[in-house]
């Protein structure tokens, strides 16, 4: 059920991180892949990984945070593979984090650029396509911080909120035309978005201390409810979070 051969899939943000794992993951079950980033160099290790597998890989290199870029990207998928099955909105993350009264407006701003204005412009090029063709998967990443309070991290957590509502909106919007939008909540992840916590063993330690397994993910931890969210597996599964954060938000 969750075997991709033949489908096609974008994963925003491919070059590190959870990106990076969950583009060589869906190569892993089968699926074609685009892949965009910023960094070229990492994309194109990342593309050798994907083609390795035996699967065809293209490379977008593209700001999500420019609307022109988005559209850009969006079309060349498209066009590259002749169609898109899969999008998994993953880019972005926060650069700022302290308390609310020191934040200054523009990072706030920065923040909803990244993390739900780069959605919006990709989903609008892509959704457009899938609602044409009357199938498709669309995976926004949001984080645990968007389902509760994140104090020193509020642009981020309200960014992530608004991609969660966004999901469960366009599930209603594009369901009867057969496309399924759902939101992966990871939890906290090791990866360079926040090195400078997972590198301090005590600090580390504390971030987790509360939660169920008491460990930080792997990113590739991450894989296998993406690759359930983006199959048949999840056929019937639409407008839903899937929070997959070792028991954090059970706390
Ligand atoms: N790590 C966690 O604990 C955690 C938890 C919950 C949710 N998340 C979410 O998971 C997603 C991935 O996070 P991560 O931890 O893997 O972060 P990461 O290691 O910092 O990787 C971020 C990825 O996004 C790309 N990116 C950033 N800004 C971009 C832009 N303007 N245009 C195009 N690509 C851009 C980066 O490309 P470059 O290499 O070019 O910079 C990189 O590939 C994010 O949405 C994050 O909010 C992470």
């Amino acid at each position: 059920m969750s075997d991709l051969t033949g489908k096609t899939a974008l994963v925003t943000g491919a070059s590190r991180g959870i990106g990076r794992a969950l583009a060589v993951g869906l190569a892993r079950v089968g699926a074609a892949r685009g892949v965009s980033g910023g960094a070229e160099a990492r994309v194109e290790q990342v593309r050798g990984e994907v083609e390795a597998l035996g699967r065809k890989a293209v490379v977008v290199v593209a700001d999500v945070t420019d609307p022109a870029a988005c559209a850009r990207l969006g079309e060349e998928a498209v066009k590259a593979f002749g169609g898109l099955d899969i999008l998994v909105n993953n880019a972005g993350g926060s650069s700022y984090m302290g308390p609310f009264t020191d934040l200054r407006f523009s990072g706030w701003e920065k923040t909803m650029r990244l993390n739900v204005d780069s959605i919006v412009h990709l989903s609008q090029v892509v959704g457009r396509h899938m609602v044409e063709c009357g199938s498709g998967s669309v995976i926004n990443v949001a984080s645990v911080a968007g389902l509760t309070a994140t104090p020193s991290l509020a642009a981020y957590g309200a960014s992530k909120a608004a991609v969660i509502s966004l999901t469960k909106t366009l599930a209603l919007e594009w369901g009867p035309a057969g496309v399924r939008v759902n939101a992966l909540c990871p939890g906290w992840t090791r990866t360079d978005l926040n090195k400078d916590l997972w590198d301090n063993e005590e600090l580390a330690a504390m971030m987790v201390a509360n939660q169920g397994l008491k460990r930080w993910a792997d990113v590739e931890e991450m894989v296998g409810p993406t690759v359930f969210l983006a199959s048949e597996a999840s056929s019937y599964v639409t407008g839903q979070t899937l929070v997959v954060d070792g028991g954090q938000t059970a706390a």
